[in-house]
């Protein structure tokens, strides 16, 4: 997306797996992690999943998506979800999927721990896919308290769309008191400046698909995301917009003193804030602070982009607080797991045989 300025260099923010005898990461891999989760609110771990059990969990993903009974995630684009320009669901507490779930929780246990104490809930384990005509989401800041995962099980290329963070925007005891004390208003100011761009570039690209493309609009399609009431986040949505209807982007954000601020400021706001966006490779994991700035773009390919992501709560929450922001499965829901669950139960274990297709992973 050229009008954003994003870069696609992730290099700084990259630490590569690097596993002990027990399949967990070792102290100096975890040090360096966690410093980065302290100062850029992220960190992209490369490597931390073998072939086999990134097939394994792109298996799991796959039964649950071709699955039609799948739980679809409550989610702030929904009307992205209605025409199928992506498809978020919840995974169900299957064994094999526990089994994924406690892989990866057992890995970056030193990581994780610095955050999440053992009672901590499992918020939700989901699947991630988007298709070609998506919208990019606006910049915004998922529920506060959480550590958000997101595993890379295949190759994601730039114009597939993997996820765009915005380093050091996460916030913590005293962050409002950085930049002279306007760090947060700064922020704001950004956030504002980004989200008006995305505004205008889903527009373009909302009209372009009214030709004849491969991501033809469908029929009502565009006055869904244009002109619609409902309530959906993440759409170029001119009416929601010029109601002050939705949170992450509306008339409301730009009155004259805004726009003078920007202008005023314009200068800082390039040289502080520097938007990123991650193409991992297959095995990668990304670990964020749920409170840091980003955002998941469109699909520009005609390839489906798939993540598999989960979240644990790094300290108590209200239920209402938990599903605005998450998507737990009926069976997550009905039996709840902690942190602690995940660190004590199964997890896929070598020879690689053991990893075979997960046949029966959706069997309910
Ligand atoms: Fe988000």
């Amino acid at each position: 997306m050229n009008e954003l300025k994003i870069s696609h260099d992730t290099a700084m923010f990259e630490v590569p797996a690097v596993v002990d005898a027990k399949g967990k990461l070792t102290e100096p891999c975890i040090r360096e992690a966690a410093g980065m989760m302290d100062r850029y609110g992220l960190v992209i771990l490369t490597n931390l999943l073998s072939d086999e059990e990134a097939d394994f969990g792109l298996e799991l993903m796959r039964q649950t998506v071709n699955d039609p009974a799948r739980h679809r995630s409550s989610f702030a684009s929904e009307t992205d979800n209605l025409y199928v320009r992506r498809d978020f669901c919840s995974l169900p507490s299957t064994p094999p999927v526990m089994r994924f779930a406690g892989t990866l929780t057992q890995r970056l246990e030193g990581i994780l721990s610095e955050f999440c104490g053992r009672s901590r809930p499992l918020l939700e384990i989901a699947t991630f896919t988007s298709y070609w005509g998506s919208s990019h989401q606006y910049i915004h800041r998922d529920p506060s308290g959480v550590i958000s995962l997101f595993a890379a099980v295949e190759d994601v290329s730039d114009q597939q769309g993997g996820t765009v963070f915005v380093p050091g925007t996460h916030m913590y005891g005293g962050a409002a008191n950085t930049h002279g004390g306007q760090a947060y208003e700064l922020m704001e100011l950004f956030r504002t400046k980004t989200n008006a761009r995305i505004a205008i570039y889903n527009l373009k690209k909302l009209w372009r698909m009214r030709q004849d493309t491969p991501a033809r609009l469908a029929p009502g399609e565009f006055l869904d995301r244009v002109f619609s009431v409902k309530w959906d986040q993440h759409q170029p949505n001119i009416l929601r917009f010029a109601l002050g209807k939705n949170s992450q982007f509306s008339l409301r954000d730009i009155g004259p003193v805004t726009l003078w601020k920007l202008y005023r400021r314009r200068k800082t706001l390039a040289a502080l804030f520097r938007p990123v966006q991650v193409a991992p490779r297959k095995g990668t994991v990304i670990l964020y602070r749920s409170d840091l700035l980003h955002a998941g773009p469109d699909n520009r390919s005609q390839h489906p982009r798939r993540f598999f992501g989960m979240s644990i709560a790094r300290d108590i929450i209200e239920a209402k607080y938990w599903h605005d922001g998450y998507s737990p499965h009926p069976t997550l829901t009905a039996q709840p797991v902690s942190f602690g669950d995940l660190l004590d139960g199964p997890a896929l274990t070598e020879p690689p045989q053991a990893l075979a297709p997960p046949v029966s992973a959706v069997a309910r």
